[in-house]
C-alpha cells in the first residue's frame, strides 16, 4: 500500500485522459464493432456485463488502467482484503469481504481469526432463523411468529428491505417482514397497524445502538407490544420473547432490556452500508431461510474472488469503477442512473444511494487534503419500464450526460402470458426484455434527422424528434434473480464504489457528513417543543420556521 493518497490529477494518466476527453470521439454507430463488443463483454461469476456501449476506446481504457496503476489501486484493494486499517479516519479495517468467506478460510486481523467469529455468529443467526421458521420460537403467549419487524435505518434497513423485496419468491409462506426506519411516527404507526402483538417479533438493528431513530422506534414498539398483549403478560418475559437485537454494542443492547442471549453481534470493521450480509440480515435470513442466505453469501464471495483475482482488463468492478471516474472527472457527468428491468429490484437504487453516496460523497482525501476534482456521483433510478414513462426523456434528449446501468434477468420470477382475444400469445417477460434492449439501443444510436425525415415527419418537427445517441450504458444480465445473483450484484457495486474511492484517494468507509445534522437536531428539539429561549438563539430563517410550526400546532 502507498504511504498516502496520490493526488490523481498529478499522474501522467490523468493528463492523458484530459487530452483524450477533448479529442473527437468515434460515434457509437461506428465504434460498436463485433470485436469491440466481444472485448467488452465480460463475465463475473453469473453476471454477464456488456460495457461496449460506453463512451470509450482502447486508448481511454489503457489510460484508465494506467491511472489505476499510478494510484496503486491494486495495493489498496489487497490492503482491504488483508484487513489493513484502510478506513483511516476511524482507524479501522474494512472487512465486509470477510463476512462471506467460507468456513474453512482463515483471516487473522489484529490478532483474531475473523472468519471463526463470523461463522460463530452466522451459526446463531441460522439457528434462530430455523427456530422462528419452524414455529419453535413462539411469542410470550405461545403463538407462532407470523411477522418480523426490523427496526433500523440506513445500512441497518436499506439492505435487508431491498433484499427482502428482491427475493420475494424465496420467502416462507405465513411469515412476513415489515420495516420501520423513519423517525416520522407515520412509519411506526403504519407498520404496526393490523399487527397481532402475540405473533410479532421485533429485531432492533443498529450497529452503534445509539441511533435516535432506531432507539425511539424500538421504544415505541416495546410500548405498543406491552399495551396490546393480553392482560397479565409478564413485561420482562414479553420483551425477551418478542425482541432480539443486532449490534456491535452488545452492552447497550442489554441496557435496553434485551436478553444478551437474543443479541447477534458484528464488528467495527463492517461499515453500516456494507452490513446486509452480517447479522444485520437477520430479518432476511428468517424470511428466506439459512440455505438461501448461504447462497446469497456465496454470491457475494464469488464476486469478491473475481475482483480480487481477475486481471484488470477482465475485471468487471474495476472497469466499471474506472468508467465512472472517466464520466465524472473527464466527461462532466454528475449523476448515474441504475435501471433494473425487474420489479423485484425496486429498492435497489435506494440501496445503492447509501452505498455509493455515503461512501464517496467526500471533499477531502484520507490525509485531510482537499480534493481538487469532483468525487461521488448522484446515484438514482427506478425499475424499467416505469422509468421509461417518467424520466427517460431527459436521458434520451436532455442536455446532461447520464451514464446508465441497465440490469435484466433471462428467467422471470412470474412467467405470465398475455392471451389477447385476437392475435398471438405473448410471454410478458419477453416484452420487458425487448424494452431493456430497445432502450440501450436507442440511447447508443439515437435517430438522425435524415432518418426522421425518411419516416415522413414534417420538417418543423424533425429537430424535436431527432435523438442524438452516444448516450452511454452498461448492460448487466444474469440467468435469474436468485439469492446468489443478488449477492453478486451487491458485491459488484461495493467494489465499483471502492475503485472510485481509491482513485479519488478518499476514505470511502467513514461518514462524518451525517453528524452535523444529528447534533443540530438534538440542539433544536427543545425549540420545537416550545422553549422560546432556544428558539431565540437560532438564525432568522430557522426562527421563522419554528414560529410557523408553533402557530400551526396551536
Ligand atoms: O447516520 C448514518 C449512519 O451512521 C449510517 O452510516 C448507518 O448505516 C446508519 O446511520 C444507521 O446506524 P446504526 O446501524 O448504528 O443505527
Amino acid at each position: 500500500m502507498t504511504e498516502g493518497p496520490v493526488d490523481p490529477t498529478t499522474t501522467d494518466a490523468w493528463s492523458r485522459l484530459t487530452g483524450l476527453a477533448q479529442a473527437p470521439r468515434a460515434d457509437l454507430r461506428d465504434a460498436l464493432t463485433t470485436s469491440w463488443v466481444e472485448q467488452q463483454s465480460l463475465d463475473a461469476a453469473d453476471l454477464h456485463v456488456d460495457l461496449s456501449k460506453n463512451l470509450f476506446d482502447d486508448d481511454v481504457e489503457a489510460a484508465l488502467l494506467a491511472l489505476a496503476d499510478e494510484v496503486d489501486l491494486v495495493g489498496r484493494r489487497d490492503a482491504m482484503f488483508a484487513g489493513e486499517h484502510i478506513n483511516v479516519t476511524e482507524d479501522r479495517a474494512v472487512l465486509h469481504t470477510a463476512l462471506r468467506l467460507p468456513r474453512e478460510a482463515t483471516l487473522t486481523v489484529d490478532g483474531t481469526d475473523v472468519v471463526a467469529d463470523v461463522h460463530e455468529v452466522l451459526a446463531r443467526v441460522y439457528a434462530f432463523a430455523d427456530q422462528v421458521r419452524s414455529g419453535d420460537w413462539t411469542g410470550v403467549t405461545g403463538k407462532r411468529i407470523q411477522t418480523v419487524v426490523n427496526i433500523g435505518i440506513g445500512g441497518s434497513d436499506l439492505g435487508p428491505v431491498m433484499a427482502y423485496e428482491a427475493l420475494e419468491p424465496y420467502r416462507q409462506d405465513g411469515l412476513s417482514c415489515r420495516f420501520i426506519s423513519n423517525i416520522d411516527p407515520t412509519d411506526a404507526g403504519q407498520a404496526l397497524t393490523g399487527l397481532d402483538p402475540e405473533t410479532t417479533l421485533f429485531i432492533v438493528s443498529s450497529k452503534t445502538f445509539g441511533t435516535l431513530e432506531t432507539l425511539t422506534n424500538a421504544r415505541l414498539c416495546r410500548t405498543w407490544l406491552l399495551e396490546h398483549l393480553p392482560a397479565g403478560s409478564d413485561p420482562a418475559a414479553a420483551v425477551a420473547q418478542h425482541f432480539v437485537a443486532v449490534s456491535t454494542a452488545l452492552d447497550k443492547v442489554a441496557d435496553f432490556g434485551i436478553d444478551p442471549d437474543n443479541a447477534f453481534g458484528f464488528w467495527d470493521w463492517v461499515g453500516g452500508r456494507y452490513s446486509m450480509d452480517s447479522a444485520i440480515g437477520l430479518s432476511l435470513a428468517v424470511a428466506i431461510g439459512p440455505e438461501h442466505f448461504a447462497d446469497l453469501l456465496a454470491g457475494f464471495h464469488a464476486m469478491d474472488e473475481h475482483f480480487h483475482t481477475m486481471p484488470a482488463e477482465d475485471n468487471v468492478p474495476l472497469k466499471m469503477g474506472l468508467l465512472n471516474v472517466w464520466y465524472t472527472n473527464f466527461l462532466g457527468a454528475h449523476t448515474h442512473a441504475v435501471l433494473p428491468y425487474s420489479q423485484l429490484l425496486h429498492r435497489f437504487p435506494a440501496y445503492l444511494q447509501q452505498l455509493t453516496m455515503e461512501s464517496n460523497g467526500k471533499g477531502v482525501r484520507w490525509d485531510g487534503e482537499a480534493v481538487g476534482y469532483d468525487t461521488g456521483e448522484v446515484f438514482w433510478g427506478e425499475p424499467g419500464t416505469n422509468g421509461q414513462h417518467a424520466f427517460y426523456q431527459l436521458i434520451h434528449q436532455g442536455t446532461r450526460l447520464v451514464p446508465a446501468d441497465f440490469i435484466a434477468f433471462a428467467r422471470p420470477a412470474y412467467p405470465l402470458v398475455d392471451e389477447p382475444e385476437e392475435g398471438e400469445r405473448v410471454d410478458v417477460h419477453e416484452l420487458l426484455l425487448a424494452n431493456f434492449l430497445a432502450q440501450t439501443k436507442a440511447l447508443a444510436f439515437g435517430r438522425t434527422a435524415d432518418e426522421v425525415r425518411a419516416e415522413g415527419v414534417a420538417e418543423e418537427l424533425v429537430a424535436a424528434r431527432t435523438f442524438p445517441g452516444n448516450r452511454p450504458t452498461t448492460s448487466i444480465m444474469a440467468p435469474a434473480l436468485t439469492p446468489a445473483v443478488l449477492g453478486q450484484l451487491v458485491a459488484l457495486y461495493e467494489h465499483v464504489t471502492f475503485v472510485q474511492g481509491a482513485v479519488w484517494g478518499i476514505d470511502s468507509f467513514d461518514q462524518w457528513g451525517v453528524e452535523l445534522g444529528k447534533q443540530l437536531a438534538q440542539e433544536l428539539r427543545p425549540a420545537v417543543a416550545g422553549d422560546a429561549s432556544v428558539a431565540a438563539e437560532q438564525d432568522p430563517s430557522t426562527q421563522s420556521l419554528i414560529a410557523y410550526y408553533q402557530e400551526q400546532r396551536r
